[in-house]
């Protein structure tokens, strides 16, 4: 038996940073409806958005109701094919397939944020590009890049559920990432694309950080960004010293592209990696 916890939103809620919180707290599962989010967990929580209202649930319900929720999603030539329906969706010429099971951890590609960073990597991507990403969650994007032909890749996370959700969608892919527990600090080179889809306060405190994983010229492609806090952002990475060179928006989220100088280089005594 697990517990359902469902939540009214009102006008001035942000419904990212409330599921964050809710998996913050320890939810199994989080659904955004249109104008309330439903998140399940072992047992009732002390420390959830306050305001919304419990109830009993058989286990085997919410993971089917949050399951039926899930259909595959496509950005561009890639599809997100939940595992479980990857035997009855065919793959179609030029199609490249992700398939994932998101399990506790974030990043299906429903949300507008996911979308977008699977957007500029199919346009930004090179074959020879090292590519980074922070906050990695199912590992969505560091698979897609992989697939997409990116040369090396590294994957971090500070939610170990996140690392292993990434490792296990990895091989279910046959990708080989390296992906590990930590953040922007701990990566181990500069990447010529990074991407971080994260929220807003975590991008202003990790923009020296993320510009200084980047190789000369290198691309950031930051995302979690609510439209109309998209300025903020783009100030807090244009003065980490990374150049503001696109921005596109959906549903009222934006991703913003910055590039690193020519003459860029990495702080050469990073903080060593924490965690493996
Ligand atoms: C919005 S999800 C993005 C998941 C996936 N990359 C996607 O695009 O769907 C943000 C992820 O960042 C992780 N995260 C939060 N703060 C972080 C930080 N300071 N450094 C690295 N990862 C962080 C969270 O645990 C979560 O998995």
């Amino acid at each position: 038996m697990s517990v359902r916890y469902h939540l009214e939103l009102t006008g001035g809620d942000d419904p990212e940073i409330v599921a964050a919180r809710l998996w913050t707290a320890g939810a199994l599962g989080v659904q955004e409806l249109p104008d309330a989010l439903v998140a399940w967990f072992e047992t009732r929580q002390q420390d959830v958005p306050p305001g919304g209202t419990w109830s009993q649930q058989p286990d085997e319900d919410w993971l089917a109701t949050w399951r039926e929720g899930l259909e595959p999603v496509r950005v561009g030539r890639v599809l997100v094919v939940p595992t479980w329906l990857a035997a009855t969706t065919p793959q179609l010429e030029g199609e490249v397939h992700i398939e994932l099971d998101p399990g506790m951890a974030f990043g299906s590609g429903h949300h507008a944020t996911t979308r977008l960073c699977l957007g500029a990597l199919q346009d930004e991507l090179a074959p020879q590009h090292r590519v980074l990403d922070v906050g990695c969650g199912t590992g969505i994007l560091a698979i897609a890049a992989a697939l997409l032909g990116a040369a090396a890749i590294e994957a971090v996370d500070v939610d170990p559920d996140a690392v292993v959700a990434t490792r296990r969608n990895a091989r279910a892919n046959g990708v080989e990432l390296d992906v590990h527990l930590g953040s922007a600090p701990d990566a181990q080179g500069s990447a010529d694309l990074v991407l971080a889809n994260l929220l807003t306060p975590t991008l202003h405190t990790l923009a020296p950080a993320l510009v200084d994983c980047l190789a000369p010229d290198g691309l950031l492609v930051a995302s979690g960004v609510a439209s109309e806090r998209a300025a903020g952002v783009a100030t807090a990475l244009t003065a980490a010293g990374a150049a503001a060179v696109g921005r596109r928006d959906e549903d009222g989220w934006s991703v913003l592209l910055h590039r690193a100088p020519s003459s860029h280089d990495r702080d050469p005594d990073p903080t060593p990696r924490s965690t493996s």
